[in-house]
């Protein structure tokens, strides 16, 4: 897909991952709704996308409450067009240190699922309209390995992951030939807070920088000849440019 004037929405883009990939999508000429709760750290990648020319604008919003994301996706439309492409990268843990199933309360497995799941099917539900009437749109679900691997305490993520892959499958199946496509993408180990917060010991310089995922995760979003459906490890993609 063409990136540059395109209108394009990113859930938590405040920090890490999101955040890495409104600075390139911004470098690449797109217009940009950002979201994230935190109205300070999101205005901050707002304000430094600006002074470098860019088109930025923040929606400070809760993806995985039902009642913000219709309001969402108008808020976004009214500020940079149609939405060309959605990139669902919000996403939490649950409550850490990670715990084991059984550990697990049944209300902290349903916050993960509401924000990691519905909440991106609920958004692409209120963007996808517009994209069936034009005939093209891009909707971009960001996995896990834990959503393929079960790693002990990693059960509610890597079961909101494993669903999410398989719920961008079927979308994808349905809206065939329609000209909006689905990608799903493993972006690795990055070092970023929830990575922190999972993995409080880890080696951070054995961990991949989110600028760097950035750009083959744009680079998959701008190849057009990548199948709707398929699901990408960010280490595996070559960054052509
Ligand atoms: N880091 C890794 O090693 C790794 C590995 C595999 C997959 N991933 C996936 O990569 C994606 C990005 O992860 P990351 O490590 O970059 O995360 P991060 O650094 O923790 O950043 C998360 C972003 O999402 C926002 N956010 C969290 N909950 C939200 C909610 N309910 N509604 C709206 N925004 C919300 C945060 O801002 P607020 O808190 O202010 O809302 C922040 O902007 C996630 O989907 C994650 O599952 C990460």
């Amino acid at each position: 897909m063409q990136l540059a004037d395109h209108a394009i929405l990113i859930t938590g883009a405040s920090a890490g991952l999101g955040r890495a990939l409104a600075l390139e999508l911004a470098r690449r000429g797109a217009r940009l709704a950002l979201v994230a709760r935190g109205e300070a750290a999101l205005d901050a990648v707002v304000a430094e996308i600006r002074a470098a020319g860019g088109v930025a604008h923040g929606i400070a919003a809760d993806v995985g409450d039902k009642d913000a994301v219709y309001a969402i996706a108008g808020t976004a439309a009214a500020l940079v067009g149609d939405i060309d492409a959605v990139v669902h990268n919000a996403s939490t843990l649950g409550p850490t240190p990670l715990r084991m199933l059984g550990d697990t309360a049944c209300e902290d497995l349903e916050r993960v699922l509401a924000v990691n799941l519905v909440g991106p099917f609920r958004l692409t539900k209120a963007l996808v309209g517009p994209m069936l009437l034009r005939g093209r749109g891009l909707v971009v679900h960001v996995s896990s390995d834990a959503a393929t691997e079960a790693y002990p305490a990693w059960g509610a993520y890597g079961a909101s992951k494993a669903a999410l892959d398989h719920l961008e499958r079927i979308w994808a199946a349905e809206l065939d030939g329609t000209g909006v496509r689905f990608l799903g993408v493993d972006p690795g180990e990055m070092d970023t807070a929830m990575h922190a917060a999972a993995i409080p010991d880890a080696d951070r310089a054995s961990l991949a920088r989110p600028a760097e995922v950035a750009r083959a995760v744009v680079a998959m979003m701008a190849a057009d000849d990548l199948p709707s459906g398929a699901r990408l490890a960010a280490g595996a993609f070559a960054v052509t440019s």
